[in-house]
């Protein structure tokens, strides 16, 4: 799929048919997360792939507006070291697992980690060590419903030439 396609398929997906995502896409899809830029080149990232469903659930039940992750296909968990730009990096790499799922025809959505009071819980309940952060979980899964984009500001609304 085309790049700008695929930026303009993308949107948060919530419900999803039982169709499995294969483990070659998810490999494709952690393959696009670790490309993304970082501070420094500091690639702090490490992704936890869960694809059990009572782990997804257990998981979604952690949460507070994720609870959907119960039905998903999978969810990959983007845990980044305590580096200063750690929450960054990690949001550009979620970012490109989003992308890269839509170009896949695979539907995400984002659920938040960082700052969330559940982040620590999910951490060690994945097993990572403190010196980790949780930056996003996100669900996969083939929608159910296909894909519905919210609605956007305009260009013309959020562009601004030389000033403000
Ligand atoms: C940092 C961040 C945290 C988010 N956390 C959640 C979440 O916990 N649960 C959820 O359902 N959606 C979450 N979302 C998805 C947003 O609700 C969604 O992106 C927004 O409503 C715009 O819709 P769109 O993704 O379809 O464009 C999050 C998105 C971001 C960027």
């Amino acid at each position: 799929m085309d790049f700008f396609e695929a930026i303009k398929k993308r949107c948060s997906v919530r419900e999803y048919s039982e169709k499995p995502v294969k483990k070659e896409d998810i490999e494709k899809i952690v393959g696009c997360a670790r490309l993304a830029p970082t501070a420094r080149g500091e690639q702090p990232w490490e992704f936890v792939v869960v694809t059990d469903k009572k782990e997804l659930a257990e998981i979604a039940d952690m949460t507070d507006h994720g609870k959907f992750l119960k039905g998903a296909s999978a969810g990959i968990i983007v845990l980044c070291k305590d580096t200063k730009y750690y929450l960054e990096d990690g949001s550009a790499a979620t970012e490109n697992i989003l992308l890269a799922a839509a170009a896949l025809g695979i539907g995400s959505c984002w659920v938040a980690g960082d700052k969330k009071p559940y982040a620590d819980k999910i951490r060690e309940y994945l097993g990572a060590g403190p010196g980790y952060k949780l930056v996003s979980i996100v669900s996969l899964g083939y929608p159910k419903g296909g894909f519905i984009a919210h609605k956007k500001r305009e260009v013309s609304q959020v562009l601004h030439l030389d000033k403000f």
